[in-house]
């Protein structure tokens, strides 16, 4: 994958993004929809795993089968809304290992601020793919990918469900070297910083506090 955002537009994605967009979608929907879709961006964001092969013997004859090659790669979900994409991927690929990045917005600064930080070791051997539902001002999600780059990460990806122009451009900016990939880019951010016309609070709607 060289380009720096890919919109997965497969019919059946953007179909159940479609459900998930309604505001009658019930919690139990939209988490299920989110675990649907998540494998959808997971299989793209995928696509160039490293690959080698193993000499197998199927029932006929001996062959060299593809396989995934080098360290299990590592999925960090930042949190919270990140765990509502993390299961179906690690379904996907369940011998990935997991972190988790907690931030939150300091109300004066606007800054985000870390509570949480727990990674998987050796990183800088990993692909390691960050995933958070929401990409909107990007603020949260630039900090969260300058942190695993400090933890040695170099390989980088980013996995989104929605995204705004205003994140992308500062994902851009900020980490030109991570790809991202999401479901759709929609047209820009209200003054609150949610995205228009999106699908409200992430968090909120996977697991109904609100
Ligand atoms: N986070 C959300 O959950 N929704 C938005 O629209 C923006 C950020």
């Amino acid at each position: 994958m060289v380009k720096h955002l890919t919109v997965v537009d497969h019919p059946l994605v953007q179909h159940k993004l479609t459900l998930m967009r309604k505001k009658t979608t019930s919690t139990v929907e939209f988490r299920q929809l989110l675990r649907e879709i998540s494998q959808f961006l997971a299989y793209e964001i995928t696509r160039n795993l490293p690959m080698t092969t193993r000499r197998i013997e199927t029932p006929i004859e001996e062959m060299d089968a593809p396989t995934l090659d080098g360290k299990k790669l590592a999925l960090i979900s930042i949190l919270r809304a990140g765990n509502g994409l993390l299961d179906g991927v690690l379904e996907l690929v369940p011998s990935a290992r997991v972190g988790f990045v907690g931030l939150y917005r300091d109300e004066e600064t606007l800054q985000p601020i870390q509570y949480y930080y727990k990674v998987p070791h050796g990183l800088k051997n990993r692909m390691v793919i960050a995933v958070d539902p929401m990409l909107a001002t990007g603020n949260s999600s630039a900090a969260a990918i300058e942190l695993l780059k400090k933890s040695g990460a170099k390989n980088i990806r980013f996995l989104c469900l929605l995204a705004a122009p205003e994140g992308i451009k500062r994902m851009e900016e900020a980490h030109p070297d991570v790809p991202i990939v999401t479901a759709a880019v929609d047209s820009h951010l209200n003054s609150n910083g949610y995205i228009v016309p999106g699908l409200g609070d992430a968090g909120d709607r996977m697991y109904g506090t609100k």
